[in-house]
């Protein structure tokens, strides 16, 4: 059944657990989450992005994710939007049956400059007006992802700031937090604490130089019934990139967040781990390796199968790593 993000991460705090949102853009991605979380009993946060509702169609990749949950009708489901930039993207994504919307105001609407405090509570305060009138929920960002190590944004995959970001900026303080909760009515909100999108999040194993996990105690501290979310939160496994690399593939040496420092936010009021590289990864290894080994194969469901099923080990991996299997 379709719930809301708040009737979701509301029990996940209520029980210490977090729920993994994995990007989709089409039915693989949507039938290997719902496959690992039937697989683990586990609820579900699916979420599109600006990107994959132009991707799909908007009204197919609505009417794909409801499918889904009449498919499996035992499993909560949550149906976000990833990253809005405006009033317009979260009213067209409630028109289409999301259940909860992110109002990401810490940049602008161009999804590139870092926006100012008045800039980022105001239009979150308006999204939040509008879709809690309509029964969805919403989630906030306040301070900019980007690197520690370079102070670049995520510019790898083509979105994220563009210019070069000062400490202030990639990590949230914890007392704007509190007013930021406070000024906009957001259920859940997203931090900055030196994770990016993408696969090349570090250059070496993360320690607390480079990825500030005490900024989110700190926060939780301030904040204890906020739920909190964590973007960019892939681990990049290395077994996944040597998949890749050995099948013609060029990854560079590269680490994400490792599961156990999200198991830390997790003790610390994360309840939405936000995950799309690391699935990407698996079904670019699954089908390098299919297409290396037969090079004569060209139906597309010999290689979108084992695609489908590397994606959902991925999956199931993450609901059980983060407390979410059994709690469907
Ligand atoms: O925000 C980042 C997610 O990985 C979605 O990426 O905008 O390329 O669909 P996307
Ligand atoms: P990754 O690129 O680490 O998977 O992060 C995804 C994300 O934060 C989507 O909003
Ligand atoms: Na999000
Ligand atoms: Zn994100």
């Amino acid at each position: 059944a379709m719930i809301t993000l708040r009737q979701l991460l509301d029990h996940a705090a209520e029980h210490g657990y977090a729920v993994p949102a994995f990007n989709i853009n089409n039915m693989e991605q949507g039938l290997a989450v719902m496959n690992a979380a039937a697989a683990t009993d586990s609820p579900v946060i699916l979420q599109a992005s600006r990107g994959a509702r132009a991707y799909a169609n908007d009204l197919v990749l609505a009417g794909l994710i409801r499918g889904l949950a009449r498919a499996f009708p035992d499993i909560p489901l949550c149906m976000h939007l990833d990253h809005g930039n405006g009033l317009a993207t979260c009213a067209t994504a409630i028109q289409n049956g999301f259940t909860s919307v992110m109002m990401d105001g810490s940049l602008k609407a161009d999804g590139k400059t870092p926006a100012d405090y008045a800039y980022n509570a105001g239009i979150t305060r308006r999204v939040t007006e509008m879709a809690h009138a309509c029964g969805v929920s919403v989630e906030g960002e306040l301070g900019v992802l980007g690197s520690l190590e370079t102070g670049m944004g995520d510019q790898e995959d083509g979105h994220g700031a563009t210019e070069k970001l000062s400490e202030d900026q990639l990590l949230t303080d914890p007392a704007e937090a509190e007013q930021f909760v406070k000024d906009t009515g957001v259920d859940a909100l997203a931090v900055a604490m030196g994770t990016s999108h993408g696969a090349y999040k570090f250059t070496r194993k993360p320690d607390g130089a480079i990825l500030a996990m005490h900024v989110i105690e700190d926060i939780h501290r301030r904040l204890p019934d906020t739920h909190l979310v964590m973007h960019g939160s892939s681990s990049v496994p290395e077994d996944l990139q040597a998949v890749i690399n050995s099948y013609g593939g060029d990854i560079r040496p590269t680490w994400g967040v490792p599961v156990e420092e999200i198991q830390r936010g997790i003790r610390s009021g994360v309840r939405k781990v936000n995950i799309d590289t690391d699935n990407r990864l698996a079904m670019t290894a699954a089908i390098r390796r299919t297409l290396t080994e037969d090079p004569s194969e060209f139906d597309p469901r010999k290689y979108l199968k084992p695609a489908m099923e590397m994606m959902a080990e991925i999956c199931k991996a993450r609901f059980e790593a983060f407390g979410t299997a059994g709690n469907a």
